[in-house]
């Protein structure tokens, strides 16, 4: 007799909560395109990071050369004092326009940590969590998989140009059937790179206050803004968040440190502090990676020059990879922020359908070896607009990416 797993132990075993875009994207990343050793590589351009200034990082973060001791014992679990207090005024400085209290601070294993603890806390399992669309698509992994909450998506389309509308929301609230906990708002939007406007993000703020809900707001792309539009955080807007809003970063995009699992919550609501300080142990960042970002974020004329040439380089790539499409002739829509864009490859479907937007995505993979987020994965109300990552790759690999996909294109 075999001993079993649990019911949840077998559910994850047997379908981990990673899409099919994802599973691909770590099978072929062993061998990806190289002009001269791999001219046939793979090209991925599936996945929202930004690599192209990870040296300039990790020559700061090696600068940083004694560590005290205390960084080997246990420590607050939501964040050490000290590098709590940095983030305060690093966030003040540069996202939030204004500087939190440090206790208002929780530092947590990246975002997604942050956010399956911090929705945790604000709902339970069944409610409901507003998500508009299209949308981050970890999100559905993060709240669903432990916290067994639900996600209605208040939908957007390309027609009315992605316009989120209070009748929007209200009609999501409607039909949610479920009693609804919160409102999950991206600023700047993952996957179509808008930056909100202050009267948009009141409108959201207003909204949510007067649907008597949280409202949690992603600011993980904050720095990562390059046109002409800059970025406004709800801390900026609200004044005070009060016990009802609540702000996400980390170092993950901004910096392009992903792999150090830096995860920040902003939030006035103490009793929810406390909640998440109770979960906080299960998904620490370690004292060492809290050191060395604290001496990074402390450097104000480093941080300075650093997240301007962040903005700078972006807008490279972005024009880089825009007048690629252009060339091949793909319509896309346009990005003021982050790392990626819509392709609108609708004309290229051969059904209006999810199953007609499934094979042209395993195509491109298969014919080009090149990898974009499916629209479906974002949970787009229409199929065939497919999301394009530019930052991960050199900007002459994405260009490479992009002929080869006008390739397969121009035969289907
Ligand atoms: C909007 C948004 N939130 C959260 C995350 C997750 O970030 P982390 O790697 O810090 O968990 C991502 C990653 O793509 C994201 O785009």
């Amino acid at each position: 007799m075999t001993i079993g797993l649990s019911r949840r132990g077998r559910r994850l075993a047997a379908s981990p909560p990673f899409p099919e875009y994802i599973l691909e994207n770590m099978a072929r990343s062993g061998a990806v395109y190289d002009p001269v050793e791999n001219p046939g590589g793979f090209v991925p351009l599936a996945v929202a990071e930004n690599l192209r200034l990870g040296s300039l990082l990790l020559e700061r973060m090696a600068a940083v050369r004694e560590a005290p001791a205390r960084i080997l014992a246990y420590d607050t679990m939501i964040g050490s004092d000290e590098f709590r207090a940095r983030l305060a005024r690093f966030l003040g400085r540069k996202v939030l326009g204004r500087a939190p209290r440090p206790e208002h601070v929780a530092v947590l294993a990246g975002a997604g940590s942050v956010l399956e603890i911090l929705f945790h806390c604000l709902g339970d399992p069944g409610d409901g969590v507003l998500v508009p669309t299209p949308s981050y698509a970890g999100f559905w992994a993060d709240l669903e998989t432990r916290d067994e909450l639900a996600l209605v998506q208040v939908p957007t389309t390309s027609a009315d140009g992605f316009r989120l509308t209070p009748d929007r929301f209200d009609r999501a609230m409607r039909i949610a059937g479920r009693p609804v906990k919160a409102l999950l708002f991206t600023s700047p939007n993952n996957p179509l790179g808008t930056v909100y406007s202050a009267a948009e993000i009141e409108e959201v703020l207003g909204w949510a206050r007067d649907a008597g809900i949280h409202v949690v707001f992603d600011e993980i792309y904050a720095l990562s803004v390059f046109g002409e539009r800059p970025f406004t955080s709800c801390a900026q807007v609200a004044g005070e968040l009060g016990d009802s809003v609540h702000v996400v970063w980390a170092f993950s995009k901004d910096f392009g440190a992903s792999g150090l699992r830096c995860g920040v919550l902003v939030s006035e609501n103490e009793e929810l502090l406390r909640a998440v300080d109770g979960l906080a142990y299960w998904a620490c960042c370690s004292g060492h990676t809290q050191h060395v970002l604290g001496e990074v974020i402390a450097d104000d004329a480093w941080i300075d020059d650093y997240v301007s040439r962040v903005q700078t380089v972006l807008g490279d790539a972005y024009r880089s990879v825009t007048a690629a499409l252009e060339k091949a002739g793909i319509p896309y829509f346009p990005a003021q922020a982050g790392f990626f864009l819509l392709l609108d490859l609708r004309r290229h479907l051969a059904a209006h359908s999810w199953q007609a937007e499934e094979d042209l995505w395993r195509r491109i993979l298969e014919e080009a070896n090149v990898n974009l987020t499916p629209g479906s994965a974002c949970r787009n109300a229409e199929p065939g607009l497919l999301r394009l990552c530019f930052a991960s790759v050199p900007a002459e690999t994405v260009v490479v990416g992009v002929r080869r996909l006008a390739d397969v294109l121009s035969r289907a």
